[in-house]
């Protein structure tokens, strides 16, 4: 007999890495901000987590990990290719990425789009309770809501967008954009990174559907579907004490000691993802040391390029083109035994990562579209010391919040430069003064504040 919950998460991924113990399968709770923020309301109401667990082929049986029950969903091969890699990852991502990349659309992408969202709204409608609250997790399941409601009309349904959604121009060039959008609409509550995002959403609804809204809800089907914007955020308090720890202070020293203790570190952390904005960035760096205004050994860049998405085509050809600017740099500038750029291709704990924010004097967040960026908030978060600046593109979602970083235009190479120059440049008075403004706004703004926002406009009982 399946146990059933009363509050229900259903994401792509179920927030457990796999650590290989000779034959046995063991799991370990994934750190992220996600699952620490919804750990305690899961915990609260037995409540239940329907994921892939990643791998194709056959899923494990469902089973509980630190008071949470994970159900997972099988992927074939075939899935991970059609579903994931491409309707997900080859369409939608570069769609609603303001079409930085042209997405590319395919018949079979979208039927196996279909599918792999009936089997995820499958294990939801099983798994919960009368009445239960199920919140929907990002654009690989954006069909669920409405399947769901389907099959179980007594739910109250929730849907989290955590990327851009795109103005209705974009919009229209999918193929399925009408069921997609049909789809979301059987939601209770539609919630966005943006307040323009959601009003994008609205829009849509009428010059697609001709729906009537009024403010921020929409009238479907006698039904009422509210969107708003809940920017989603990390766990601030873990971040900082992470940070101020003896051992994550004592590897940041040794980071800049490796580096060969440079005046200036400037550091960007991304998943290697065409929407992160890293050519421009790596460009910008490469043209102060051109003009003089920057100098190695004085000045190194640090970029550590998560490995991701690696069959997809435009994933592929992006590391192409990483490789070889931080190639063509490191070739103009570095001297032996110091690159310009120390480029790391690779993951890494979160302690580390903390130890690389404390160390680096600039942080470049320079994405040409983002949702959020959590990145810019880690780091924020991660200077507790008040030193460091940040340098945050203008199309960040972040840069609604953190007004006092260097902001600029990523399409304007200038104006990158300029932003990066004063980052390297500003008194530590008023780099003090900036940082400490932003993690007063991170403090009263964390994942925890962003889940209960959520949860209490959806109206679940006992969120405080
Ligand atoms: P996205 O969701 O598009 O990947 P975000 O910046 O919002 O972008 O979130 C990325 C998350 O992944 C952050 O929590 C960040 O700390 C983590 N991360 C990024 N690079 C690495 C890495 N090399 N190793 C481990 N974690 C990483
Ligand atoms: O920000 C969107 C997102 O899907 C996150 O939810 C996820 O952590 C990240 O991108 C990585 O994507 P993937 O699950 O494809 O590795």
């Amino acid at each position: 007999m399946t146990e059933r919950s009363a509050f229900v998460v259903v994401a792509n991924r179920l927030p457990v890495d796999e650590v290989s113990t000779g034959d046995d399968r063991e799991w370990r709770r994934s750190p992220g901000g996600l699952v620490t923020a919804l750990h305690p309301v899961l915990a609260a109401h037995r409540g239940t987590w329907v994921g892939w667990s990643g791998g194709a082929g056959p899923a494990p049986e469902p089973f509980d990990l630190e008071g949470i029950h994970l159900h997972p969903i099988p992927l074939s091969t075939e899935e991970l290719e059609r579903y994931y890699e491409g309707q997900s990852n080859a369409t939608i991502w570069p769609l609603y990425h303001d079409a930085v990349e042209p997405p590319m659309f395919r018949r079979r992408w979208r039927e196996s789009y279909r599918q792999v969202n009936a089997r995820f709204a499958d294990a939801a409608a099983q798994v919960a309770e009368d009445g239960a609250t199920v919140w929907v997790q990002d654009y690989q399941l954006q069909l669920v809501p409405a399947m769901l409601r389907e099959r179980r009309p007594d739910l109250r349904i929730g849907f989290f967008l955590h990327i851009p959604f795109p103005p209705i121009e974009l919009f229209m060039q999918m193929p399925q954009r009408a069921e997609i959008l049909r789809g979301l609409l059987g939601a209770d509550l539609v919630g966005f990174q943006q307040r323009l995002a959601a009003q994008n959403f609205v829009r849509l609804a009428r010059h697609l559907l001709g729906l009537r809204y009024e403010g921020q809800t929409i009238e479907v089907d006698g039904r009422r579907v509210k969107a708003g914007a809940f920017p989603i955020s990390i766990d601030v308090a873990e971040m900082e004490e992470m940070s101020t720890s003896p051992a994550v202070q004592a590897r940041a020293k040794q980071i800049r000691a490796e580096l060969g203790d440079p005046e200036t570190v400037i550091l960007g952390v991304d998943r290697l993802d065409y929407t992160k904005g890293i050519e421009l960035r790596l460009k910008a760096f490469r043209e102060l040391l051109a003009d003089g205004k920057l100098t190695v050994p004085e000045a190194v860049m640090v970029q550590v390029a998560t490995p991701s998405r690696e069959r997809v085509e435009h994933y592929q050809a992006l590391r192409v083109k990483v490789e070889r600017e931080v190639g063509r740099i490191n070739g103009e500038f570095g001297r032996v035994g110091v690159p310009a750029v120390h480029y790391l291709h690779q993951s890494y704990s979160r302690s580390e990562l903390a130890a690389m924010y404390c160390a680096a004097d600039v942080m470049m967040v320079t994405p040409l579209r983002d949702g959020m960026n959590l990145v810019a908030k880690e780091y924020v978060a991660a200077r507790a010391d008040n030193g460091g600046a940040l340098v945050l593109s203008e199309f960040a979602g972040a840069a609604t919040e953190l007004r006092q970083a260097f902001l600029c235009n990523p399409h304007d190479p200038d104006g990158v430069k300029e932003a990066l120059l004063r980052a390297v440049e500003v008194s530590p008075t008023e780099a003090r003064r900036r940082i400490r403004i932003m993690q007063r706004h991170l403090r009263t703004h964390d994942v925890d504040h962003w889940a209960r926002s959520f949860l209490n406009e959806l109206g679940v009982p006992d969120v405080k």
